[in-house]
């Protein structure tokens, strides 16, 4: 069996002719699987797989093959304060919707991700890939854009790499949280200690060895040693650099996408143009520490 792929933008594929839900298991799986993953890497970070049909348990196991899931038995929770939207029969799955039920609950976190971040980059081992499951997508907006962080990384100028060659940048869960989410879902333990962090500015990728930036605005506080003055102008700068449309992907969401995004070399951003419902469900792989 071969996949087909076509490029997404320069950071991404799309990948055609495989049911993940079917093809993954029994013996051809993991040779199948070693494809997909590596066409995910030589693409840059993104994949899409189109057309899928699978449920909670298909989901959790094909994000398993990537690595162990926040909420695996013996492996860290995400954040308290999202504990909420979280599947209740399955803590591995996130729940991204701005869908209420019938008691006027909410079915998963509303407005997830409307500003540019990686995933879980306050946690010393952060989110490495993050597969979001389409289930109900409105009929026009709530595309998601990604940034293609090696590529910004290379356009640097020579004295900005070696500068930041040699800095480490603060990443804390409380950035988030005084500006992305309401205040009284904010759960206080999250401010313990847990989700406060220090990784390098430029990572190096364990498996392509490629270099990112790895500083976001969502969750990056400021560089370590710097006043948060003396930080702002050069994040703000990166932000910017990173964010031109040279290094931008749009993705504009089918229902039964399969989004793979690799947080160590992409940020992203869900675009809050729509009003009509949207429901998706997310796994997270746990990475490694950044270095
Ligand atoms: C996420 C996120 C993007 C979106 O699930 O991590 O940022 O478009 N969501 O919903
Ligand atoms: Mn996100």
């Amino acid at each position: 069996m071969t996949i087909q792929k076509k490029p997404l933008g320069t950071l991404g594929v799309e990948i055609t002719g495989v049911d993940v839900g079917r093809d993954l298991s029994g013996g051809n799986g993991d040779n199948l699987f070693g494809d997909i993953r590596q066409a995910w890497q030589e693409a840059g970070g993104l994949m899409v797989i189109r057309d899928q049909s699978i449920d909670q348990q298909q989901h959790i196991d094909f994000s398993r093959r990537f690595g162990p899931l926040f909420h695996d038995d013996g492996q860290p929770p995400l954040q308290d304060t999202v504990s909420r939207y979280l599947h209740p029969d399955y803590p591995q799955i996130y729940r991204v919707s701005n869908k209420v039920d019938a008691k006027g609950e909410p079915t998963g976190r509303k407005g997830a991700g409307t500003y540019w971040h990686s995933d879980v980059s306050f946690r010393d081992r952060p989110a490495q890939a993050s597969i979001l499951y389409a289930i109900q997508i409105p009929p026009y907006g709530g595309d998601t854009i990604f940034a293609d962080m090696a590529a910004a990384y290379d356009a640097l100028s020579g004295g900005m790499k070696a500068m930041l060659g040699n800095l480490n940048a603060v990443h804390d869960f409380a950035v988030a949280a005084a500006t992305q989410y309401a205040k009284p879902v904010v759960i206080d333990k999250d401010f313990d200690g847990a989700n406060q962090c220090v990784h390098p500015i430029v990572r190096t990728h364990a498996d392509t060895g490629r270099k990112s930036l790895y500083v976001n605005p969502g969750f990056t506080s400021h560089i370590e040693g710097f006043t948060a003055e003396e930080s702002r102008p050069i994040l703000d700068h990166l932000y910017k650099h990173a964010t031109q449309p040279e290094f931008l992907y749009r993705h504009a969401w089918q229902p039964h996408d399969i989004l793979v995004w690799d947080n160590r070399t992409l940020m992203h951003y869900a675009v809050s143009d729509y009003a009509a419902d949207r429901y998706m469900e997310r796994t997270t792989v746990i990475g490694e520490r950044p270095v």
